[in-house]
């Protein structure tokens, strides 16, 4: 990896953004009071007392999640608001989910389903996704959530790698199942859909209505597998990130301390929980903790976006800087048309927030969004702006109490205020991920700089210790907040019979953050014309996903590659910028 360590930081907020933004002294009615004195005092033993498990020893994160509050004052609570604007108008109390998801697991032990096994989800976002993901956490299993958008290709890399026995699917998305290739996938449980079913078919309905309305919890350790995201790279695959169920511990605190949840909230974590942020922020955190989560099902919208905040009097919002940004260029006459008053706290996660959304966002609601910097692979929000804490705007945070991350030069050497180098955390956190699945090898790489993890960004700190983010050093793009690896595209794209060979590298977008670029150079007999360029990108949308398909495309007479064979990424990010390619001497003839 080249990341110019020690040279001057470029200046991240412009200057115009820094003259209006004032830094003021904030208000304290925040769970985390004192961040100076949190920092150096906070215990993560002090966080597991909040768990029954640290008295009983018996370790399920849906016991936390769902069963103690149904046993308590929170039985009725809702612990789920849904919409999806067109069909469904629904709320699940802690109850509710007590019986669903018990209801839920008791089919999926009747299909053999066991401890430790894999059980995938690839369902649009719906009650029945998250009830799916506690029932699979109630037998013990570890659930694997697909995102809805991924096409054959995706689906079969995650559900191969990751051996899952059964996948909880509907009638249309199971098209994209390519059975015959997953030898490991023994069951597809199918939500809604009145048809007949198929080989290896059952019935989710016929799961929930055949069973007892309890199930007890399989108790497990806090070292037992909680979940598998599968997450992009710059080489190779997508990985599995495998967490622990230790990482409650992470979730709960951050939730509390970072998103300031409180038990009167109305929390909207915007994200799927096809990604960590849906997972750890959507799941884990609020319903350890005992909150009301709104979740709304479709596309995105701004009128229904702002609808929801109305609607459920949502009092704190997570989202990410693309929507933030899309809402923007919606108007501000759109938001205006809705209360918006109920929201008391809003953060934001995935890429950074550049001032001109963070002040617009501000603007529409009267709330900064607070920034949250975290990882598949950390599990939890591991830098942040605090709501008791002023910050300058820009910056990306603070290590959270009981963490540290810091920027080190290639030796690992933690470099001065002001110094560019790699952003790394001291390993040892709560949500730390415990492995990737079945690639130790590639687990390794992310501790290469002996006594730290190595997040792949790039930061300095400010003397105040502030810690700036500063953009990627290696190949992976973050487009609209999602995170897709080079290689998957390319893949998708040679399988193209137009596409002889074919470079991606992510390009800076003013909403996006990143779009996909591609760099093609054509088979012979294939001329470059703009149809081919929708065909092409239309073939990675149907293959692989919506959101890694190529935006741009430029046919080029060869790919840049080492003698090694490797692309140079770096010169396809010159030619699109124009830019002078710089040392060339790697390169292949
Ligand atoms: C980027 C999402 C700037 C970063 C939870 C990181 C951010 C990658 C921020 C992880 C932030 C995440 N400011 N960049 N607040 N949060 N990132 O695994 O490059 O999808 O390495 O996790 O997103 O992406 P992932």
């Amino acid at each position: 990896m080249s990341v110019p360590t020690g040279s001057a930081p470029p200046l991240t907020a412009p200057a115009s953004a820094s003259a209006e933004w004032e830094r003021k002294p904030k208000t304290i009615d925040a769970n985390l009071k004192d961040y100076r004195a949190a920092a150096s005092t906070f215990n993560w033993k002090e966080v597991e007392r909040e768990f029954d498990w640290s008295r009983t020893g018996k370790v399920n994160v849906v016991h936390e999640a769902v069963d103690r509050h149904a046993a308590s004052r929170r039985k009725h609570k809702v612990a789920l608001f849904y919409t999806d604007f067109e069909r469904r108008d629904e709320q699940y109390t802690f109850q509710d989910l007590k019986v669903l998801t018990s209801r839920f697991a008791h089919g999926l032990t009747r299909l053999g389903v066991k401890r430790g096994d894999r059980v995938a989800t690839f369902l649009p976002r719906t009650p029945e996704l998250y009830i799916a993901i506690l029932g699979i956490h109630r037998i013990g299993a570890i659930p694997v959530p697909l995102f809805e958008a991924f096409m054959e290709q995706a689906v079969l890399d995650r559900l191969g790698d990751s051996e899952a026995l059964a996948c909880v699917t509907t009638p249309t998305l199971k098209e994209r199942i390519p059975l015959d290739k997953l030898p490991a996938l023994q069951h597809l449980v199918l939500v809604g859909g009145a048809g007949s079913l198929g080989t290896k078919e059952v019935s989710y309905q016929q799961l929930i209505e055949g069973s007892p309305d309890w199930c007890e919890p399989a108790w497990l350790t806090i070292d037992d597998g909680l979940i598998i995201h599968y997450t992009s790279g710059s080489t190779g695959k997508s990985k599995g990130a495998l967490h622990r169920q230790y990482a409650m511990v992470g979730h709960y605190q951050t939730a509390k301390w970072a998103l300031d949840l409180r038990d009167d909230d109305r929390f909207w974590c915007t994200a799927d929980p096809g990604w960590v942020t849906g997972t750890s922020y959507g799941i884990y955190g609020p319903w350890t903790l005992g909150i009301s989560s709104v979740v709304i099902g479709g596309r995105f919208d701004p009128e229904r976006w702002y609808q929801t905040i109305q609607k459920y009097r949502v009092t704190m919002w997570y989202s990410a800087p693309t929507a933030y940004r899309m809402l923007m260029s919606a108007g501000e006459a759109v938001a205006r048309r809705y209360d918006l008053s109920s929201l008391r706290h809003i953060c934001s996660v995935g890429e950074p927030l550049n001032p001109e959304a963070l002040k617009w966002i501000k603007k529409i609601t009267g709330l900064a969004p607070h920034e949250t910097w975290w990882m598949t692979e950390t599990g939890m929000q591991l830098i942040c702006n605090y709501r008791s804490e002023d910050f300058p705007i820009g910056s990306t945070g603070k290590p959270f109490p009981g963490t540290y991350s810091t920027v080190v030069d290639d030796q690992g050497r933690e470099l001065p205020p002001g110094q560019l180098g790699h952003l790394v955390v001291k390993p040892g956190w709560p949500s730390m991920m415990q492995s990737i699945w079945k690639n130790p090898a590639k687990y390794q790489e992310y501790f290469r700089i002996p006594g730290w993890y190595i997040s792949g960004d790039t930061a300095y700190k400010d003397a105040e210790g502030f810690i700036w983010y500063q953009g990627r050093s290696d190949d992976v793009i973050k487009t609209a907040g999602e995170r897709v690896g080079p290689f998957e595209v390319e893949s998708a794209l040679v399988a193209h019979p137009a596409v002889a060979e074919a470079g991606v590298i992510g390009k800076p977008d003013e909403v996006r953050g990143q779009i996909i670029k591609a760099f093609i150079a054509l088979r012979k007999g294939y001329q470059p014309s703009e149809q081919l360029k929708q065909e092409i990108a239309e073939f990675v949308k149907t293959h692989l996903a919506a959101h890694a398909a190529p935006r741009e495309i430029d046919f080029v007479e060869k790919v840049p590659k080492t003698r090694s064979g490797k692309i140079m990424r770096r010169v396809l990010r010159a030619w699109d910028q124009g830019l002078p390619v710089g040392d060339t001497s790697t390169m292949e003839e």
